[in-house]
């Protein structure tokens, strides 16, 4: 990576510090040498920050490109499976057929949960929230493999991926059947991953269009760069916590209705919004400053254009509805035109506000049946490979070390009590 300088005149100093060039996107200016400076810098929300360098994604926010490890997340979508894409994040190339059945054969060997995983579920109401259920039986796998292995090696950090990849489908369901006071379906090793995770939450076969369309919306979930969960994850990971409790804070972080929780937001929004009569007195809404009501799925951090994955999302929305003859269904239609509505809003095309993967992912999953709780816990599903491929990469990198910000402070100087 070729290096030049950036130069900054502060308090009479000058002070030059290193550029690092990427493959592709945004130069990174080195600006840990500041505090010898006695400098700190200020970015709340992180929106000018590379907090760490990878190799895993790459998203263009002003294109709407969305690449892992090259690959563009449409040509995945249309052309490749969920399974393939985790094998991609995990290892950095796609899979041959026989890494392919061999990485399948893995995931399929450690979908079961142990007992006691499960009977956490018993602390819990049915009705609580899907969200909190996950976080515990995650934390309790931690319970059950945390020391097992070398964290420091490639082959056990893989392990840990397996164990993860594999058991989230598992514990998604045993959540939503747990809220309807039933026992969990043992998973089946001889379907696919996303007919599996179906069968144990309905106890029936997905149809062909609904699996292509459950196997879809895990890989635009798969990862994201340096999103909040994932910076999350990262955070945790870097303090010498192991997986699976790192990827319970990435489960945490990602419930936020700003974040994961938005899918959920966006359908409960079509529904309050109600009609279609009324999409123009929510637009107002969402474009007062004095009104907290914004448009869920709408805006993203760094897509400044449409978010690749809304657009494929809102083609799979459109298959499953078809198949169930609900092309007409009275959200998707609201969704359409509050989209068409918002893209030709001054408010909305001046601070390029689009539709982000959150947008389209409520109505199709509501199509298949999935109650709206349980959409936060699909995006953690398909998010999980991208959270442990972070910790993985992490954990390998030369420049790993503890998360620790500091601050600008801005509270009492010093003062004595007595
Ligand atoms: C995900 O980071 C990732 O990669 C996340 C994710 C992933 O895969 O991991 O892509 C998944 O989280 C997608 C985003 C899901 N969230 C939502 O759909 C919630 C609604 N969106 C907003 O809350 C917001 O757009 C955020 C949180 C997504 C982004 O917030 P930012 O980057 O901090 O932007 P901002 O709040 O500074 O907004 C800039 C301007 C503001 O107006 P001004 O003060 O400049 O006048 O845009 C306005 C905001 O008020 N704005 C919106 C809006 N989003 C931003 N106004 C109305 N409706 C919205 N949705």
């Amino acid at each position: 990576m070729s290096e030049q300088q950036a130069h900054l005149r502060v308090n009479n100093e000058e002070i030059a510090l290193t550029v690092k060039k990427p493959t592709l996107g945004k130069d990174v200016v080195e600006v840990s040498p500041l505090v010898k400076h006695n400098l700190f810098t200020y970015d709340p929300g992180f929106v000018s920050t590379a907090a760490c360098e990878s190799k895993i994604t790459f998203i263009n926010g002003e294109k709407g490109e969305l690449l892992h490890y090259g690959y563009p997340i449409e040509q995945l979508a249309e052309h490749s499976n969920y399974m393939s894409v985790c094998y991609l994040l995990l290892n950095g190339e796609l899979p041959t057929s026989e890494q392919l059945k061999k990485f399948e054969t893995q995931i399929q060997a450690h979908q079961e949960l142990p007992e006691p995983v499960l009977e956490t579920l018993q602390g819990f109401a049915p009705a609580a929230h899907p969200m909190a259920k996950l976080l515990a039986l995650t934390s309790s796998l931690s319970g059950f493999y945390q020391g097992q292995g070398n964290m420091s090696t490639h082959e056990d950090q893989l392990k840990v991926a397996y164990h993860l990849i594999a058991k989230m489908p598992t514990m998604a369901a045993a959540c939503y059947r747990h809220s309807l006071g039933k026992t969990a379906i043992a998973p089946n090793a001889e379907l696919d991953y996303a007919s599996n995770f179906f069968k144990m939450m309905f106890d029936k076969m997905p149809s062909a269009t609904i699996q292509r369309a459950l196997d879809r919306i895990f890989i635009l979930h798969a990862d994201h760069e340096q999103n909040a969960s994932t910076s999350t994850v990262r955070l945790i990971g870097s303090t010498g916590a192991g997986p699976f409790e790192s990827i319970c804070g990435g489960i945490a972080a990602l419930w936020g209705p700003a974040h994961g929780g938005a899918n959920e937001a966006t359908l409960k929004m079509l529904k309050q919004i109600g009609d279609i009569a009324d999409i123009e007195k929510y637009i107002e809404k969402a474009k007062d400053k004095n009104d907290p009501f914004r448009l869920m799925g709408f805006g993203h951090r760094v897509y400044k254009n449409y978010d690749p994955r809304a657009a494929v999302m809102r083609q799979s929305c459109h298959e499953v509805l078809q198949e169930s003859n609900s092309q007409d269904n009275p959200l998707f239609k609201i969704a359409l035109k509050l989209e068409a509505i918002a893209l030709q809003d001054d408010y909305f095309i001046q601070r390029k506000l689009f539709p982000n993967v959150d947008f389209y992912s409520g109505i199709t999953l509501s199509a298949m049946d999935i109650p709206t709780e349980m959409f936060t816990v699909m995006f953690a599903l398909g998010r999980t490979v991208g959270w442990i491929a972070h910790w993985i990469e992490m954990q390998n990198s030369s420049e790993k070390r503890i998360g620790r910000p500091r601050q600008l402070y801005t509270g009492p100087t010093r003062r004595n009590l007595v």
